[in-house]
């Protein structure tokens, strides 16, 4: 059984059926890719496993409980903990402040007796944001803001991160000394779901990849069973250099 399932998810926005009867699975101790063609449904699908936007159908299943009707928070103090494709940062507070925040809301309903400024500089340190740690996080570029994201969904102590379009911003050595990182947590018990446009990357440091197309799961596989799937071709790689939106 899968750490995290969604099992015939749907979700209509008006007449547009944005994810139709989509299974999901993630397992821990390793990252999971979800890629597809801009518009597939990739955030839409996060956004119901956080509980940000309701199904038409389906179910969420977290840890072998249905956590379809609970509410975000909820979710979160489960274990849930994600990143967003437009950056939610606290822009007036400082890098080092928004992964603090976070450390502290954990702390204050948790039974974790870990010192918030503790776990907080021990992310700042591991995340790479030693350098900006003190800079106003509105200041900063996109790639930083991310890696701030990120710092501050592990605060929550998560044991699924969702990184939704996390690279996109990183130059090319960020990303590399990003995807260690992903690797790394992984190899530590965390299950990684990401959303990610960069295919390198993906097929890089994912041992499952989810292809979404037109609100449909067209494809689940390894790496190379995706990248010589036909369907997945057509869909999405084929035209990997005008269609590389994730
Ligand atoms: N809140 C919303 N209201 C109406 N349509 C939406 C909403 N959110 C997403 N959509 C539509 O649903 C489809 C899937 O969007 P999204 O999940 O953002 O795709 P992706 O992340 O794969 O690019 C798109 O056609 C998008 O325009
Ligand atoms: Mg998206």
């Amino acid at each position: 059984m899968a750490l995290l399932a969604t099992k015939h998810v749907g979700v209509s926005f008006g007449g547009l059926r944005a994810l139709d009867q989509v299974d999901l699975t993630v397992e821990p101790a390793c990252v999971t890719g979800l890629i597809g063609p801009n518009g597939a449904g990739k955030t839409t699908l996060f956004n119901v496993v956080c509980g940000l936007q309701e199904t038409n159908a389906g179910q969420v299943l977290f840890d072998d409980a249905d956590i379809t009707k609970l509410k975000a928070y909820e979710r979160a103090r489960r274990g849930l903990a994600r990143t967003f494709q437009r950056l939610e940062v606290f822009g007036s507070l400082s890098a080092r402040d928004n992964v603090l925040t976070a450390a502290e809301i954990h702390k204050s309903w948790s039974h974790d007796e870990s010192d918030p400024e503790a776990v907080t500089e021990e992310l700042v340190e591991r995340i790479g944001l030693h350098d900006v740690a003190d800079e106003q996080a509105d200041t900063l570029p996109t790639g930083m803001l991310r890696l701030v994201e990120v710092a501050r969904a592990l605060a929550a102590r998560p044991r699924v991160l969702l990184l939704d379009e996390p690279s996109s911003g990183l130059d090319e050595h960020e990303s590399d000394v990003f995807a260690k990182l992903l690797l790394d947590l992984a190899g530590e018990g965390l299950a990684v779901l990401m959303v990610e446009h960069d295919v390198p990357l993906v097929m890089e440091v994912c041992t499952t990849i989810h292809v979404l197309d037109f609100g449909k799961m067209i494809a689940v596989g390894t790496p190379a069973e995706i990248q010589s799937n036909a369907d997945v071709q057509a869909a999405y790689l084929g035209g990997a250099t005008g269609n590389g939106d994730a």
